[in-house]
């Protein structure tokens, strides 16, 4: 058992700008029967965390609310409930901090054992905590709700960003041909983690260069960036295409309607936050798998003290950590 009332968390007291966010004391959380209490070693910062605190996406907040959603840590305590889990081991989850759950950037949190998921042997709290986020996104992505399957050609729109390469290793690994883009200097990446072909998105030649790469048309088209040309997406459509939309908060582009009709073409958006836990921890399961083998590619990481809990979130906002994963260490003792 932990044995302390109060611990060191960021958080707010309603929704409201990065500058809301407090760090200090609040009472340690107690776990329910069906609940594992875990001390936190690495948290995770994305985008849509900020989109909750500041109430940009809507979802139930208790406050005081606990910023962060992804956490990896180890096992202190156990509901009366739980068999599957032990004192000292190395969990994850990635489902804290929304839809009434408190988050995750505090020095303990209380998990769902159906939202917690063993690490893999070894596994490195900091690299892990990066990839778990954009890796489940890509998971949901490409095989639920894209439905890509073996022999299909799949568009990773923004294959070198987190969730981007991510998606490419998925499709890769359910055995569809990845057609990819990227800026110039990632195109030997993308080819890397398993893309037949990539190619820089500032070419104006881009759309032929595509037509040119899935001369049978482009089965699931997934756009990480968040700047979609649906007129060039529903084009290089194949017949009963899935074209998936996940970023773009504010986006409005225009859609051609005719186009996408006729070939028996699909629109689908989802958000992580709305995965059930039994999608998401069939994503955890393949996570944890190219985890463990090294698949999976954090890319560049900065730690930073959880008192720094606001700043990552002002940085995020404001494009000042573009390509890097900003991971919150608690300290313990
Ligand atoms: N729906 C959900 O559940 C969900 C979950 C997680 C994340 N998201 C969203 O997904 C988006 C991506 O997240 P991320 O962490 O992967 O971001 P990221 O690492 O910044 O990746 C975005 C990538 O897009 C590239 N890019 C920019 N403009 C492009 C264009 N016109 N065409 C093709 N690629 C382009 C960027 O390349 P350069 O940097 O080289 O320009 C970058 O590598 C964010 O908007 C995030 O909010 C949604």
């Amino acid at each position: 058992m932990v044995g302390l009332d109060t611990m060191n968390a960021a958080y707010v007291e309603s929704r409201g700008p990065a500058s809301s966010i407090q760090y200090g004391q609040v009472p340690v959380p107690r776990c329910g029967p069906t609940d594992v209490l875990v001390q936190v070693e690495a948290v995770a910062v994305n985008a849509v965390d900020t989109f909750v605190r500041s109430g940009a996406y809507q979802t139930a907040m208790p406050f005081p609310f606990v910023v962060g959603r992804d956490l990896v840590g180890t096992v202190v305590a156990c509901g009366s409930g739980i068999t599957g889990f032990r004192s000292g081991d190395l969990v994850w989850t990635n489902s804290l901090g929304h839809g009434g759950r408190q988050g995750a950037a505090a020095q303990f949190a209380v998990v769902a054992a159906d939202r917690l998921y063993h690490a893999p042997p070894g596994a490195d709290p900091v690299e892990l905590v990066a990839v778990v986020h954009p890796a489940a996104t890509a998971y949901l992505g490409i095989v639920v709700h894209g439905r890509a399957r073996a022999g299909e050609t799949v568009l990773v729109a923004g294959a070198a960003g987190h969730v981007g390469r991510a998606a490419t290793v998925f499709a890769t690994r359910v055995g569809a041909s990845v057609v990819a883009t990227a800026s110039a200097t990632d195109l030997d990446a993308c080819r890397r983690l398993g893309a037949r072909e990539a190619f820089d998105y500032r070419d104006p030649r881009l759309g032929y260069l595509l037509r040119d790469a899935a001369p049978d048309g482009v089965d699931v088209h997934l756009d990480t960036s968040g700047h979609h040309d649906l007129e060039l997406a529903v084009e290089l459509l194949a017949q009963r295409g899935r074209v998936v939309v996940m970023a773009g908060l504010s986006e409005h582009p225009g859609l051609p309607v005719g186009s996408l009709y006729t070939r028996d073409g699909r629109i689908v958006g989802y958000a992580i936050s709305n995965a059930s836990t039994t999608e998401l921890a069939a994503a955890a399961e393949l996570i944890n798998e190219l985890a463990g083998e090294g698949t999976l590619e954090p890319g560049p990481i900065e730690e930073l003290p959880l008192d720094r809990a606001g700043e990552a979130h002002a940085r995020l906002e404001t494009g000042q950590a573009a390509g890097v994963r900003l991971v919150l260490r608690p300290a313990h003792g």
